[in-house]
């Protein structure tokens, strides 16, 4: 295996599993390198841009290994994942592990031994090639779910380093995460980090309910005090920093004359006098894409809308595709599509566009802008940032976001039409006054949603992040007694 070029070394490291540009082969065989899918790329690309650095991650295929290079303005270092890393780390322990735990177990965990110990593997694999490229010093930043042992292991190769780590997904309840089998060492792992940033509140204090059940330690407010060996305290700070995206390249994106064009070709080849109502999620089962569906269908069946005035484009795009979970999750889904679309669709209209496939992000604001109704069911989500890009997209104030409550994004977009998934009869009810809401109405709310995702975009969510990463040498020295210090960080 490669080890990365270790003559540069780089005073700001971002560390994520996945690289923000997958390997894979065009239509033609020829290997290209392609954006990868996910809130984490999205956000994280227009910082990295702008903050500069170094980015590292595995590039999405098995046993390759790639020399550092450039791509779209950003420094990249690939790690190699072998098939069997991606088989027992990547697929198991982060994918059928973690992500079910932390999604309120909406799918059953799987608890293997075998891959625990691909996923401690891996992880020293990441910490070790960060400190190898780290100047001295450096700030490192790592992401999600599948590195949270990442910032102990690092601590112990570099206590020189600033050491943040940002979940992107939610964190669980005590009473879920609890089930997990080695709970302690996770949560010491993230102990590592000197800040520790969560979507939510709620997510937040979920953690800190775990650190003090499970290794004792006090917090007090946004702070944990981790026992020294000298009697004295290392404090972490763990609190929420919601993230976002970067709103004005979005919103720049959809004033373009060839995507205002192709968001009319959309509307044409769709219908243009239909109510078009959109989803885009990857193909998970945390994003309710089968409520959706059911409500829909409903309402057909019903007849309180037709083919005739209304579709449904569901963008899915694929997804852990060997995990069996997400490999019984599309056959329902295609089944549901297909019977739906059987049932109700006619030679002239489709009940449901179902699109497995990504796209560029050019074709995602075109979609955005042709769309009356955007629909964000998840049941469970750390943010959802497709919510807030249809914000930002929709610089004609006209559209209706409905959006989960169990959606990070929720916290921020209340003018969005609220609703709880699992209820299919107050998802129809919201479906139909999305699709009679007067114009003045939408205006009215998507005024107020476009103010907040303009003004909190990803420029300020990873300043707020990274000073509180700066401002911490503060932090590191025994506990502040000034009520002023205290304060700042409660
Ligand atoms: O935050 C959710 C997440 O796991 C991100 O890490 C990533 O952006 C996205 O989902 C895609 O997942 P995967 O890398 O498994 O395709």
């Amino acid at each position: 295996m490669a080890v990365p070029r270790t003559d540069v070394l780089h005073d700001f490291v971002c560390i994520s599993n996945r690289l923000p540009v997958d390997r894979v082969l065009d239509a033609d065989g020829v290997p290209e390198w392609r954006t990868s899918p996910g809130g984490l790329v999205t956000a994280m690309e227009p910082v990295m841009r702008e903050n500069g650095g170094v980015w590292l991650g595995w590039p999405g295929v098995p046993d390759e290994t790639f020399d550092p290079f450039t791509e779209g303005g950003i420094d990249l270092v690939p790690v190699t994942l072998s098939a069997q890393d991606i088989e027992e780390f990547y697929e198991g322990f982060s994918n059928d592990t973690i992500w079910p735990l932390y999604h309120d177990v909406i799918a059953s965990p799987a608890y293997h031994r075998e891959w625990w110990i691909s996923y401690q593997r891996v992880n020293q694999r990441f910490a070790e090639t960060a400190a190898a490229i780290a100047a001295p010093e450096a700030t490192v930043w790592v992401h999600d779910y599948q590195l949270q042992l990442v910032p102990r292991i690092l601590r112990s190769l570099r206590p020189d380093l600033t050491i943040g780590f940002f979940n992107h997904i939610p964190f669980p309840a005590y009473g879920l995460f609890s089930q997990l089998p080695w709970r302690k060492q996770i949560i010491n792992g993230v102990l590592g980090a000197d800040v520790i940033g969560f979507q939510r509140p709620a997510d937040a204090g979920n953690f800190q309910r775990s650190v003090r059940r499970l290794m004792g330690y006090e917090t007090k407010s946004a702070r944990i005090m981790e026992p020294q060996s000298d009697g004295t305290f290392r404090q972490i700070l763990a609190k929420s920093f919601p993230i976002s995206i970067d709103s004005a390249g979005f919103e720049e994106l959809a004033r373009r004359p060839d995507v205002q064009a192709r968001a009319a070709e959309i509307r044409q080849q769709l219908g243009e006098h239909k109510t078009i109502m959109l989803g885009v999620d990857r193909l998970d089962y945390t994003k309710g894409i089968r409520h959706r569906l059911k409500a829909f269908s409903e309402l057909l069946c019903e007849g309180r809308l037709t083919v005739e005035n209304a579709t449904l484009v569901q963008v899915a795009s694929p997804s852990r595709e060997r995990v069996e979970t997400y490999r019984l999750l599309r056959d329902e889904i295609e089944l549901t599509v297909g019977r739906l679309n059987g049932d109700y669709g006619t030679i002239a209209d489709t009940a449901v566009h179902y699109l497995h496939h990504g796209y560029p992000r050019e074709e995602m604001a075109a979609l955005y802008l042709a769309a009356d109704i955007m629909l964000v069911t998840a049941l469970r989500d750390g943010m959802n940032l497709v919510a807030k890009e249809y914000v930002a997209t929709r610089f004609d104030r006209r559209g209706v976001l409905i959006l989960s409550e169990f959606a990070g994004a929720s916290d921020e977009l209340k003018q969005a039409l609220l609703v709880n998934p699992h209820d299919i009869e107050g998802l129809k009810d919201t479906v139909m006054q999305a699709v009679t809401m007067s114009v003045s109405e939408q205006e009215r709310r998507m005024r107020y949603l476009r103010k907040r995702v303009a003004l909190h975009d990803v420029a300020r969510w990873s300043r707020s992040f990274l000073s509180a990463l700066d401002e911490f040498p503060a932090l590191r020295q025994p506990a502040p007694t000034d009520p002023e210090d205290v304060q700042r960080y409660e």
